[in-house]
């Protein structure tokens, strides 16, 4: 037995920033805050199933598929090897360990997919914008999260099959993954390091990186009112700043509406509440709008047409969704949806001069102008 290369270095490479994407997706996975960070690493993962699929065919020895081609009944066999005591050693992967493998690469595309599908539903971003209604992206969201729920399972079953095998043959398989060395037979088939491979799927994936954060996402919300929002001074940058399509405008509406208050747009209440709102335009909040038939008309169309119930926004969507069909709300700040998505915000940021009145979503939505209220455009002014 002497210390031979069996991990060549973008098997090993791959390997951990998969484990370590795997459970920074996890952590990102519930804030809307770090959605984009969570969105990058989904696409890093699809990208590094992609890179490992096929070294499985032109890798080393010990990365191929050829070498690893164990199924269910193999993987169970070995499993009762070890409870039996007489597991064999492989150098290379264990029967149980490979279908773990394939269970983690078949996952990672389901999660990847179906959460691209997800983002494309719920969000209106990303590869498959538009793709889906809102409802069907609620649905595909339940089987992203069954399939990420999934790989949890499989990675902790893999992390107790590495610690049990780790014990059985008294040798650390977790060290063997970073140095890439195990003791092996001389017979044993010869591992090249590829270390320039490796170095090419680094550069390949900070080159993502570095486009994603900084271009990418810049871009996207340069369309966007944040400059007008930030030029008042009245917002602070969200951790990463990603903003959706653009939606309709009006000059007329902007004109009318927004000189009170910032102008609420219309996909934040159903077209109901706007047609109601201008029928009593005199008793607005206390306020004579005072608006002629022609403005009244125009502005009411503009309104209507794009109201919650037209479900452009995520937001819009999820407005229409939590008000009764026989409820006519007049406030935004009224309605089931925003009361749930702010009842977490302490009184001491309401508090805050920067906000001051619940209504003023430009203070917290970088994207209120704009309409959109895209998650990652959110950020609480600090003190
Ligand atoms: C003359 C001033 C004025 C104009 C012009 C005006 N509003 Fe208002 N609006 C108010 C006041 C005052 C309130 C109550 C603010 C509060 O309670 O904090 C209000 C509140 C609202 C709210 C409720 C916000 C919430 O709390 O959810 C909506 C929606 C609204 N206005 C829509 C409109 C629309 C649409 C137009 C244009 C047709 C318009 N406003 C024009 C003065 C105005
Ligand atoms: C004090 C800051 C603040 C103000 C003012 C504010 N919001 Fe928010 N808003 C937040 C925060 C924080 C969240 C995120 C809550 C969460 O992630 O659950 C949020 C979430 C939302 C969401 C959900 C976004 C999503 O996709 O999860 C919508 C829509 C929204 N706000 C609309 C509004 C509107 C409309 C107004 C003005 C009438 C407003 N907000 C005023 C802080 C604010």
């Amino acid at each position: 037995m002497q210390r031979t290369l069996i991990w060549d270095i973008p098997t090993r490479l791959f390997h951990w920033t998969l484990a370590i994407s795997f459970g920074l997706a996890w952590l990102t996975a519930e804030s809307d805050r770090w959605l984009p960070v969570h969105v990058f690493l989904g696409y890093l993962m699809l990208g590094l199933v992609g890179f490992r699929v096929a070294w499985g065919f032109v890798g080393s020895h010990f990365s191929r598929f050829a070498s690893f081609w164990f199924g269910p009944k193999q993987a169970l066999t070995y499993l009762k090897d070890i409870a039996g005591g007489h597991a064999a050693r492989h150098v290379g992967h264990n029967p149980t360990g490979s279908v773990a493998i394939y269970l983690l690469l078949a996952l990672t595309v389901a999660a990847g997919v179906t959460g691209i599908l997800t983002l494309g539903g719920d969000e209106r971003q990303g590869l498959a914008a538009g793709w889906l209604s809102f409802s069907q992206g609620k649905l595909l969201k339940n089987l992203h999260e069954m399939a990420a729920t999934l790989m949890l399972v499989v990675v902790l079953g893999h992390i107790t099959g590495v610690l049990v095998e780790s014990v059985i043959h008294r040798e650390n398989l977790a060290r063997a993954m970073l140095t890439g060395f195990k003791l092996a037979a001389a017979n044993t088939p010869k591992t090249l390091a590829r270390g320039w491979i490796g170095a090419a799927l680094l550069l390949a994936m900070l080159g993502f990186a570095g486009w994603w954060f900084k271009y990418a996402l810049e871009q996207k919300i340069d369309t966007q009112a944040w400059h007008v929002a930030s030029h008042t001074g009245a917002v602070q940058a969200p951790h990463v700043k990603f903003v959706g399509k653009v939606l309709p405008d009006n000059a007329r509406w902007r004109e009318e509406c927004g000189s009170c208050h910032a102008a609420f747009y219309p996909a934040l209440l159903p077209a109901r509440s706007w047609q109601k709102m201008m029928d009593e335009q005199s008793r607005h909040f206390g306020t004579d709008l005072g608006l002629d038939p022609a403005s009244s008309a125009a502005v009411l169309k503009f309104m209507v047409d794009n109201a919650a119930d037209a479900q452009q926004t995520e937001a819009g969507f999820k407005i229409d969704q939590s008000v009764a069909k026989n409820e006519i709300p007049q406030r935004i700040t009224g309605t089931a949806y925003w009361i749930r998505k702010h009842r977490d915000i302490a009184a001491a940021d309401w508090a805050n001069p920067q906000v001051l009145s619940n209504n003023n979503c430009p203070a917290c939505h970088s994207d209120a102008d704009a309409g959109t209220f895209e998650d990652g455009a959110m950020q609480i002014p600090k003190k």
